[in-house]
């Protein structure tokens, strides 16, 4: 598998309050394969992401990638696992406002110890559209080129699972579909595992199933759906909640 979660539970704990945003959710994303994440907000969509990227680790359960449990690595071996083997494209872009977006896009590269190939960091802004916005930083961005800066940021070591927080949440409907054929052909192409949280069922459409998610448990699969049939699912599941 490339990525297995096994019981996987998360409770954050604030003051005296608890939070139960992942309730013994147990899924496998096979290699090679696109997933999308739905849900209700507050369904713990992101917490999944970060616990199966190994950003955060569980109250309980166990999350493997490429058949090594997280919770037997220390952090330098996790930090290790997450820089060769995952890219991640998360809710709020977290790129580096004192760094342009070539700069950005080289960074795993750089914190991996490598020198970008001549035009490696060009390809992968012109494979989001934007060859032409290379010296500008973050704050001359728009939204949606911040959030194209962070997905080729995320694709630059070519990682075998790509978790993906709402990659086209800030897009327009031309660069989203660029985005999700971008991500559809890393699947077909190049064997890639992806997993994206979407509240878009255009979006989830693009995916080879899509998981849905409620009050952090699983709640239902669909195959092969069409984005009206996930769209009248996601209604049923928000009037459920
Ligand atoms: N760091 C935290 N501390 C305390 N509670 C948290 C924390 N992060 C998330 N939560 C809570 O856990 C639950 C799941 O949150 P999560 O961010 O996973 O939801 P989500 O499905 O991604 O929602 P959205 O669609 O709004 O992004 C929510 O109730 C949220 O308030
Ligand atoms: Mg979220």
């Amino acid at each position: 598998m490339a990525v297995s979660l096994r019981d996987v539970r998360m409770i954050y704990r604030s003051g005296t309050r608890q939070v139960l945003a992942l309730d013994d959710v147990s899924v496998d994303f096979p290699p090679g394969t696109f997933s999308a994440v739905m849900g209700p907000s507050g369904s713990g969509k992101s917490t999944l992401l970060h616990c199966a990227a190994g950003l955060d680790r569980p109250t309980g359960g166990v999350v493997s990638i490429a058949g090594t449990p997280l919770g037997d690595l220390d952090e330098t071996a996790l930090t290790r696992l997450r820089r060769d083997r995952v890219g991640f494209v998360f809710q709020a872009f977290n790129l580096v406002s004192s760094l342009s977006a070539a700069q950005n896009v080289a960074l795993p590269l750089r914190l991996a110890g490598r020198r970008p190939a001549a035009g490696e960091v060009t390809a992968a802004l012109a494979a989001v559209g934007l060859a032409d916005r290379a010296r500008h930083r973050p704050s001359e961005l728009s939204g949606g080129e911040q959030q194209r800066v962070a997905i080729a940021r995320a694709l630059i070591t070519r990682p075998a699972v790509v978790f993906a927080d709402e990659p086209t949440g800030a897009l327009d409907t031309r660069t989203s579909r660029q985005v999700l054929d971008l991500l559809r052909a890393l699947v077909d192409e190049h064997g890639q595992t992806i997993v994206m949280v979407t509240h878009d069922p255009v979006a989830a459409a693009m995916a080879d199933r899509v998981l849905l998610l409620a009050d952090g448990r699983l709640a239902g699969e669909l195959t092969g759906a069409d984005a009206g049939a996930i769209a009248a699912r996601m209604t049923t599941l928000e009037a459920a909640c």
